[in-house]
């Protein structure tokens, strides 16, 4: 028997648009996505000789084929004919779920490159983050990581320059979000305000946090916030205590700070702690 390791991080949408329903149900997107140290850590026992098994330390997390680490093992030796003669996967849970910064989809991920590693690399990276739209539209770019622009349904990526230095503080409230029903909301809206694309991809090339901080926006945001205030009240705490820019991540209902020092985050931490426990200090990987 054989252990690999492997960590999976988190990500946040820096922009989320929302461009048009498509024929197939999913909605084509644009964002710009940037890798987060927040991560979960991913074992995987390959040749136990029995039948697949998978294991969390944390309750509520699915440990059969419906877990998205599951589901990309299946499509991974699906895809490369290889058999592990027994597979047992251990999840440590450290992102919050259901909070928009792709946890499962980063268990996902992080599986798909651990066992392309191990087989000495049976799939290119970009044939890798493919197969990963199989198991969910956030893996293709849980696979790449770092800082890219992310189109069609999630599948189409281009790199960008590295995030520069600045600190994160993700903040999840104790409500959930359902993605679906959000993007079932957003089809009957007309989106009024919609992120500058263009005037991010110039802040990002010069490297701008400042600018970058300017063109933080997703669409989602303002429907969520509509329907819980207190998204407004973690943001003004993050803005009181010295963020440059906050947003909702994803679908929600994670908001995130940005923060060009850790002194201000720490403090943001602390000043939120009493009401939300699951507040974290992350940096852009
Ligand atoms: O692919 P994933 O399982 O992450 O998507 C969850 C749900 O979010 C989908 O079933 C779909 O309703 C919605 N979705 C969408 N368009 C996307 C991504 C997700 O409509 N690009």
């Amino acid at each position: 028997m054989i252990t690999l390791y492997e960590g999976a991080f988190a990500k946040i949408n820096l922009t989320l648009d929302v461009l048009g329903k498509r024929a197939d149900g999913y909605h084509d997107i644009k964002s710009v996505m940037q890798t987060i140290s927040l991560r979960d850590d991913i074992e995987i026992d390959l040749g136990t000789g029995k039948a697949w098994s998978l294991l969390c330390d944390k309750e509520g997390i699915p440990t059969d084929s419906t877990n998205l680490a599951w589901k990309a093992a299946e499509v991974f030796f699906g895809a490369t004919g290889k058999d592990p003669d027994g597979l047992q996967i251990r999840i440590t849970k450290r992102i919050p779920v259901e909070a928009g910064l792709g946890g499962g989809s980063a268990d996902a991920a992080a599986v798909l490159r651990a066992l392309n590693r191990h087989y000495e690399m049976p799939l290119s990276l970009p044939a890798l983050a493919e197969l990963g739209a199989r198991v969910g539209s956030d893996v293709p770019f849980c696979v790449l990581c770092g800082t890219a622009t992310v189109e069609g349904r999630g599948d189409r990526i281009r790199r960008m320059p590295d995030m520069p230095d600045c600190i994160f503080v993700v903040c999840k409230p104790d409500f959930s979000v359902s993605t679906p029903e959000l993007y079932r909301e957003l089809d009957e809206k007309v989106i009024g305000k919609r992120p500058d694309h263009q005037a991010m991809e110039r802040a990002f090339l010069s490297g701008d946090l400042e600018q970058i901080v300017t063109n933080v926006y997703n669409v989602f945001d303002p429907i969520v916030t509509e329907a819980h205030l207190e998204l407004n009240y973690i943001k003004s705490i993050m803005n009181s205590y010295g963020a440059v820019g906050m947003q909702m991540t994803g679908s929600g209902s994670a908001v995130f700070g940005i923060c060009s020092n850790f002194e201000n985050a720490a403090v943001i931490c602390n000043m939120l702690r009493g009401n939300y426990p699951l507040v974290y200090i992350a940096k852009p990987v």
